[in-house]
């Protein structure tokens, strides 16, 4: 099929690729020059395992095509694909702005009769939305169907998932169009789940709602795990067990970052919200995981009050390993907070620093290695399981002028440390005392 897909944010740049790596002719719209010049190259604007690789591969096999001209993207399209973003307005609710241009977009641009599909998070009613403006806009007289195909990739596997999702959501009135979306979709090899539009909008909301709810969740059980000195990840292990419930979404840590979880749990409460419909274990989820990212903070702090002057070592800074995506990542508040109480902060991460010095603050200082980062350092605070960071050579916090590690993800095992002797917290695990001859100065 000839493929259209406008946006080449991370959800639009992996649609496309991976489109045209199972056979298909895809042209990807974006209205950023400098970025369509780039992938033109084969290169990809974003960190993605994978990404370029396949990139390389299906733009040399001429079935991968970049532009900035809806035009001459729209030309042979027999099926579009909206994936542009739609960030978070000032009240948490979805901006539709993008979405919208699109849609008299391809009023304005298309000749032939298509399929719009909708990959972009939008709130429920809003392919309904998408229908109306392209038909109150159409320029030529053709016939177009609207279909909801949302997202569940995740970032740093996405194409993993492309190929080994666990299903594909097809929300559309007219079975003809959601039986060719089918048939696009076909060589993934990933379960077909079809359904009506608003049904599939509002999969993707509760999908990630309930992802979220788990992990909050987690989150609150480790709080009380560390106060009544139990290991929550033998909780969670034991409560996984349990086929209900599910091994998954339930590692304990700083809370959800990102560029969907943060957001979408907003969204729906406010999509709640517009039909008089008080969310509130949703609105329980968000503000444990604004709580939850802070914890770090107030475990140094119990240990050590005062850290106006001294050196802290935040290791990892995107919002999760595999990724340079600083969207929503707990260093966020957790460097500010650091500087606020005025500590000097050293900060590494394998991959997101470069984006890492356009969010936080300027004072934040960046080493070129872990070891770097922790010598002459008052404390270590982990932010990211990176395996990079988990692979660390103990060695350097004993050396330290005092081994203390305050982790937000349980990077190491709890034996490990005492025998190194180093002074260690995590999450929802009992503390491990340094038994050395160096003392806390
Ligand atoms: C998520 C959804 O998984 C995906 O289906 C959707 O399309 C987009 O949002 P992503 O944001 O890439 O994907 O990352 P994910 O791996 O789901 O992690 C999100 C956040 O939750 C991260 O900050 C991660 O550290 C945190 N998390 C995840 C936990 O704290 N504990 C867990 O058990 C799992």
């Amino acid at each position: 099929m000839n493929i259209a897909v406008v946006g080449t944010g991370y959800v639009g740049l992996v649609t496309g690729v991976t489109l045209s790596d199972i056979g298909h002719n895809v042209t990807c719209i974006d209205i950023d020059k400098e970025k369509v010049e780039i992938m033109k190259k084969g290169t990809s604007p974003l960190y993605e395992p994978g990404l370029s690789e396949l990139m390389n591969k299906n733009i040399k096999q001429s079935r991968l095509f970049f532009t900035t001209n809806h035009a001459e993207g729209f030309a042979n399209a027999e099926v579009i694909y909206i994936a542009v973003g739609t960030p978070e307005n000032e009240d948490g609710s979805a901006n539709l702005a993008y979405v919208e241009q699109v849609a008299k977009d391809i009023a304005q641009y298309v000749v032939q009769d298509l399929i719009v599909v909708t990959k972009s998070t939008v709130p429920v009613g809003t392919n309904h939305k998408i229908k109306t403006i392209i038909t109150e806009n159409l320029v030529n007289n053709i016939k177009f169907e609207v279909v909801s195909n949302p997202e569940f990739l995740k970032e740093g596997s996405a194409i993993k998932d492309s190929f080994e999702g666990d299903r594909i959501v097809i929300g559309a009135d007219s079975s003809e169009a959601s039986a060719i979306i089918e048939k696009i979709n076909q060589p993934f090899g990933v379960p077909v789940f079809r359904t009506d539009v608003r049904s599939a909008e509002m999969i993707k909301y509760a999908s990630n709602a309930f992802l979220a709810t788990k992990i909050s969740f987690i989150n609150e059980i480790s709080n009380i795990c560390d106060r009544v000195e139990a290991n929550v990840e033998d909780v969670a292990k034991g409560m996984g067990m349990d086929k209900r419930i599910g091994p998954d979404f339930l590692k304990a840590g700083l809370g959800y970052g990102g560029s969907c979880f943060p957001k979408d749990t907003k969204a729906l409460i406010q999509i709640a919200g517009n039909v008089h419909y008080d969310f509130q274990l949703l609105k329980g989820v968000v503000n444990v995981n604004r709580k939850q990212q802070r914890m770090i903070i107030e475990k140094l702090l119990e240990r050590m009050p005062d850290i106006k002057g001294k050196r802290i070592a935040v290791l990892g800074l995107s919002f999760k390993p595999n990724t340079d995506d600083m969207r929503e990542a707990a260093s966020i508040v957790v460097t500010n907070s650091l500087i606020d109480r005025g500590a000097e902060v050293i900060a590494y991460d394998p991959i997101a620093m470069n984006n890492a010095k356009k969010i936080l603050a300027p004072e934040v200082e960046y080493s070129t290695s872990v070891k770097g980062a922790i010598n002459e350092s008052d404390a270590v605070l982990i932010l990211t399981e990176w395996d990079e960071i988990k692979d660390i050579d103990l060695n350097f916090f004993s050396e330290m002028k005092y081994p203390l590690v305050v982790d937000g993800r349980n990077c190491f095992d709890l034996e490990t440390m005492r025998e190194h002797h180093i002074e260690y917290h995590s999450v929802g695990r009992p503390s491990i005392s340094c038994q050395f001859e160096k003392t806390y100065a």
